[in-house]
C-alpha cells in the first residue's frame, strides 16, 4: 500500500495520509472510539505516520467523535454467538457503535427461559462488576440493553441528544404489561400519554446513578432484573433522587411486545432521484422515531420483520444491502472440500410432475459424492418413479437411504429420523426438500449454502398465484398470517433476504443446530401439528432465524391438490393447475418458433398449414388416455353420442368428453391453436374458439382404414397426427380432393389446419398396415 501511497501526486498524497491519520487517532490510539464509524477500523493501515500539523490532528479528532469517547459506555450481555447477536452486532456496527459484551462464552446464570418466567438478576451483577473501573467517572454515561432481541437504528450522537433531552438521570424504556409483578400496578404513577410500565431490556444514566441504582439492594443471579428496577422506581424517594424517568413515549426506546400495532417502517423519500429511499422506524401511536428498538416478550417476530429493512438493510435501488456480507465462496473449490450436504426428498403425496422435479433435484449443480440421499415416499403411486430414479442415479450419491410406502413410516417420523441421521452423518448442511418443489435453478443449494444463514429457503410460488413456501407473520396462534411485503416479496417486487416466521418445502439448515439439539427439542413432531409448522415453532423458541430469498429466481412449486391418479395419463388433466409444468412436458419445444419474425409457415397445400405444436410425450399420452379408457365408436352412421344421433361421416373414434378432457382440450385450443389460426388466416378472431367435435380417430386396416370425401362442419379444422407413418403404420394421410393434393408424410405432434365446409373438401387415405391415430376438431362449426 506505500507503494502506492509513493506514486501518487502530493496533492493525492496529502489526501491519502490525511486518511491514514484518521485511521490512526480514530482506531489505533485508544484515545477515540471512532463512534460515528467514520472510518473503517477492520482495514489495516500504515504503521509509520507521520504526524506533522497540529490542526490536521485536531480534525482527525473532530471527525472521529474523539472528544466524546467513552461519554457514552455501551453494555449488552450476551454468552453465545446466536442469529439475534449477530444481528444486534451488525446493527451497533451500522453506527460505529462498539458495545462492551459481558458474560460471553459463560453458562447463563440468570434463569431458566427468562422470556416465559422472571430471572436476568445476573444482568445486574455483570454490569456492577464492569462499571467498578468506571466508577470515579461521573459525566460519563452508561447505555444498557439487552443483545440477542435489540437493534440500532440511531447513532449515539442522537440517542445522547434525545437522552439529555429528556432531563432524566437514569432513564428506562417503558411497556404496557406491569411485569413480573402485575399487582404492583396501582402503584406507578399515571401517565397522560404511552405506556406506562418499566421494562428493563433498555436504560441508560450517568455513572454515579446508575451505580446507585445497581446498589440500592443485592439481588441474585437467578433474580428477577425487572423487579428489581421496578421496586426502585416505585420508590419514589429514590426514584426522585436519581431523577429516574420512563422514556413513556418511545423517544429512544422502543419495546414492542403489546405495541407492534403501532410500530411500521417508514420509508423517507430520497430528495434527489437515484439516491435510495430510507427506511426509519416510526411509531404512530406518539408520532415518534425511535432509535433502539426491543423484541422483548413475543414481540421477536416483529422485530425481524423490522430487522429487514433497519438499520440500511434494504432499500428499492440496492435490494437487499447486506446480504453480500458474512457469506462464503464455493467458487473454485475443489469438490473433495466442498460443504458435506444431506438431501432429504420427501414424497408424502401424489405429486404432478414428480419426474421433471426429480430430474431437476439430479441436475443440481453439486458435487453428488458429497451429498447423502434421502428419500421417504409415502405414496404408492409413485413406487414404480421413485425405482426408475433410484436405480438410475442412487449410485452416484455419497450414500443413499430410502423409505418405502410399504414401510409405512409416518411423515414426522420419517423427518425426524432424517434429522438425525444427518447428525450421524457430520455433515455441514440438512437440504429437506418436499416433491412439490422443482429447483428450476441448478445453482440453488450452491447459492443456499453460500448465503451462510443457519435456516434458509429459496422463495418458491405457484407460478401466477400468491401460494408460496413461506409466511410472511403468525397470528397469535401460529397460523399464516399476511405480511405487508408478503405479495410484494413473492412476485419479486422486493428481492433481497428476508426474516420470517415460517417455511416449508425446500430449506437448508445448518447442522450444527440438528446436532446441538436433539429431537425432544428440534423436532417435527408435535401433538396435532403439521410437521413443518411444528418444526419452525421449535426453531422459533430458539429463537432460530429463518431466512427466505428471492435475490435470484429458484424455482416454483407444483399445485397437487387435485391430482387424480385414477385417471390415465394424470400429469394430461393438469393443463388448469400447473400450466407451466404442463407446457414444459407437452408443448412442442419448437412451437414458439411458430412466431418468429419472418417465419415461412409450410403449407403442403393451399391454404393448410402446418405446425409444430406438442410432444411426443404428449400425443403417446392422448393414445394412451383414449386407448385406457378403450370404448371405440362402432363407426356407424347411428351416434348415440350425437344430438340428432346421426352422423353422416362416421368414424372410430373417442370423444374428449367421453374420457373427462374437454374443458383441457378447450383451453388447449384457445391458449396454443388459436393464435396459430389468427397468424395464418388474418382477420378471423374468434376467442375463446368454440369446438362440439373433438376426438381421437382411430384407423386400422381391420376395423376402418380410410374415410370417405367429405366437408367437415367446421369454420375451420385441425387434425394432429399422433403416431409415426412408416413405424407405427403404413398408408394414411389426408387428401385434398379440390386441389387434387395430399399429405402423407405427417408427423407426429404437428398439426394441420385447413378451411372447413365449402373449399377443403377431403379425404382420409387408406391405412394399409398397424394403426394410426390423429386428434381432430371442428372448430367454431
Ligand atoms: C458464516 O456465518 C457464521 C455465523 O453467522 C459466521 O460466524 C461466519 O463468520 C460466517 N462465515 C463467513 C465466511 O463470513
Ligand atoms: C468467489 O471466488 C472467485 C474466485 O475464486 C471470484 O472470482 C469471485 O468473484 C468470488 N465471488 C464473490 C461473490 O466474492
Ligand atoms: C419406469 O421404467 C420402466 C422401464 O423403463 C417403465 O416402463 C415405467 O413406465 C417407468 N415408470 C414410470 C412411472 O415412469
Ligand atoms: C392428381 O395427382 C396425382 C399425383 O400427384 C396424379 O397422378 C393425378 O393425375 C392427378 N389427378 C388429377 C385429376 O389431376
Amino acid at each position: 500500500m506505500l507503494d502506492v501511497v509513493l506514486s501518487m501526486t502530493p496533492t493525492l498524497r496529502f489526501l491519502v495520509s490525511f486518511a491514514l491519520l484518521y485511521h490512526y487517532v480514530c482506531c489505533d490510539t485508544g484515545f477515540c472510539d471512532n463512534s460515528r464509524g467514520e472510518v473503517d477500523c477492520s482495514e489495516p493501515a500504515i504503521n509509520n505516520y507521520v504526524i506533522s500539523k497540529t490542526d490536521v490532528i485536531l480534525n482527525a479528532i473532530f471527525a472521529c467523535d474523539c472528544l466524546e469517547k467513552d461519554e457514552v459506555l455501551v453494555y449488552t450481555v450476551a454468552t453465545e454467538e446466536t442469529d439475534g447477536y449477530v444481528r444486534y452486532l451488525d446493527s451497533a456496527k451500522e453506527f460505529g457503535i462498539r458495545p462492551n459484551v459481558l458474560g460471553f462464552g459463560q453458562e447463563w446464570k440468570g434463569g431458566k427461559d427468562i422470556r416465559l418466567r422472571p430471572g436476568g438478576g445476573w444482568k445486574i451483577n455483570l454490569l456492577k462488576e464492569a462499571l467498578q473501573k468506571h466508577k470515579d467517572e461521573t459525566d460519563k454515561i452508561v447505555l444498557f440493553t439487552d443483545a440477542y432481541d435489540v437493534i440500532f437504528v440511531n447513532n449515539l450522537d442522537e440517542i445522547l441528544k434525545n437522552f439529555k433531552a429528556t432531563g432524566a438521570k437514569v432513564l428506562f424504556g417503558a411497556e404496557p404489561f406491569c411485569w413480573p409483578n402485575p399487582e404492583l400496578a396501582p402503584m406507578y404513577p399515571e401517565v397522560k400519554e404511552g405506556k406506562r410500565f418499566l421494562n428493563s431490556g433498555l436504560y441508560m444514566g450517568y455513572v454515579p446513578e446508575i451505580l446507585k441504582l445497581l446498589y440500592r439492594k443485592t439481588i441474585e443471579d437467578e433474580g428477577d432484573d425487572q423487579l428489581y428496577f421496578t421496586e426502585a422506581y416505585l420508590d419514589e424517594t429514590f426514584r426522585n433522587s436519581i431523577k429516574m424517568k420512563l422514556d413513556h413515549t418511545s423517544t429512544l426506546f422502543q419495546n414492542l411486545h403489546g405495541a407492534s400495532t403501532e410500530i411500521e417502517i417508514y420509508a423517507s423519500e430520497s430528495k434527489e432521484k437515484k439516491t435510495p429511499e430510507k427506511y426509519v422506524v416510526k411509531n404512530y401511536f406518539t408520532h415518534t422515531e425511535p432509535m433502539i428498538i426491543h423484541g422483548n416478550g413475543f414481540s421477536k417476530l416483529t422485530l425481524n420483520y423490522l430487522g429487514n429493512y433497519v438499520p440500511n438493510m434494504w432499500n428499492s435501488i440496492e435490494g437487499c444491502i447486506k446480504c453480500k456480507e458474512r457469506t462464503l465462496n464455493l467458487t473454485n473449490k475443489p469438490a473433495k472440500n466442498m460443504p458435506l450436504v444431506y438431501l432429504a426428498i420427501f414424497i408424502e403425496m401424489n405429486t404432478p410432475f414428480l419426474e421433471e422435479g426429480l430430474q431437476k433435484v439430479y441436475n443440481l449443480d453439486y458435487p453428488k459424492e458429497r451429498i447423502h440421499l434421502f428419500i421417504h415416499n409415502a405414496a404408492k403411486y409413485h413406487t414404480s418413479l421413485v425405482k426408475n430414479f433410484t436405480e438410475k442415479y442412487a449410485g452416484d450419491y455419497l450414500s443413499f437411504k430410502q423409505i418405502l410406502p410399504e414401510d409405512g413410516t409416518p411423515e414426522w417420523t420419517a423427518r425426524d429420523l432424517s434429522l438425525d441421521q444427518s447428525a450421524a452423518k457430520n455433515v455441514d448442511f440438512y437440504f429437506s426438500l418436499d416433491s412439490v418443489v422443482h429447483l428450476d435453478n441448478p445453482q440453488t443449494l450452491r447459492l443456499l449454502i453460500e448465503q451462510n444463514r443457519t435456516v434458509v429457503a429459496p422463495v418458491l410460488v405457484r407460478p401466477g398465484k400468491a401460494w408460496s413456501n413461506f409466511w410472511g407473520a403468525l397470528t397469535k396462534d401460529g397460523f399464516y398470517a399476511r405480511s405487508k411485503d408478503y405479495l410484494d416479496i413473492v412476485h419479486n417486487k422486493k428481492r433481497g433476504l428476508w426474516n420470517v416466521p415460517f417455511v416449508t418445502n425446500a430449506y437448508l439448515v445448518r447442522s450444527s443446530i440438528i446436532k446441538r439439539y436433539d429431537r425432544s427439542i428440534l423436532t417435527y413432531n408435535k401433538p396435532d401439528t403439521d410437521p413443518d409448522m411444528a418444526f419452525c415453532r421449535a426453531l422459533r423458541e430458539l429463537n432460530i432465524f429463518m431466512h427466505v430469498s428471492n435475490r435470484v429466481d429458484f424455482g416454483h412449486l407444483i399445485n397437487a391438490d387435485n391430482f387424480d391418479v385414477t385417471r390415465a395419463e394424470p400429469e394430461m388433466y393438469q393443463i388448469f393447475d400447473n400450466e407451466m409444468d404442463w407446457e414444459a412436458r407437452y408443448i412442442h419445444e419448437e412451437y414458439q418458433d411458430n412466431f418468429a419474425p419472418g417465419r415461412v409457415d409450410k403449407q403442403p397445400c393451399p391454404d393448410v398449414y402446418w405446425f409444430p405444436i406438442v410432444s411426443r410425450r404428449f400425443c403417446n399420452s392422448l393414445i394412451a388416455m383414449m386407448e385406457s379408457y378403450g370404448k371405440w365408436s362402432s363407426g356407424s352412421s347411428y351416434d348415440e353420442r350425437l344430438e340428432g344421433g346421426y352422423e353422416a361421416v362416421p368414424t372410430r373414434d373417442i370423444h374428449m368428453n367421453q374420457v373427462g378432457w374437454e374443458p383441457h382440450w378447450l383451453k388447449f385450443l384457445q391458449k396454443y391453436v388459436r393464435p396459430l389460426q389468427e397468424k395464418v388466416f388474418l382477420g378471423y378472431i374468434h376467442d375463446p374458439p368454440r369446438a362440439l367435435m373433438n376426438f381421437v380417430v382411430r384407423y386400422r386396416p381391420d376395423e376402418q382404414p380410410f374415410l370417405k370425401p367429405h366437408h367437415d362442419s367446421s369454420t375451420y379444422t385441425i387434425n394432429i397426427a399422433l403416431n409415426q407413418v412408416g413405424v407405427d403404420y403404413e398408408g394414411g394421410g389426408c387428401r385434398f380432393i379440390r386441389y387434387n393434393c395430399s399429405v402423407v408424410d405427417t408427423i407426429p405432434g404437428w398439426i394441420m389446419m385447413h378451411p372447413g365446409r365449402l373449399t377443403h373438401w377431403h379425404e382420409g387415405l387408406y391405412v394399409t398396415k398397424g394403426t394410426r391415430y390423429i386428434m381432430v376438431a371442428f372448430v367454431d362449426p
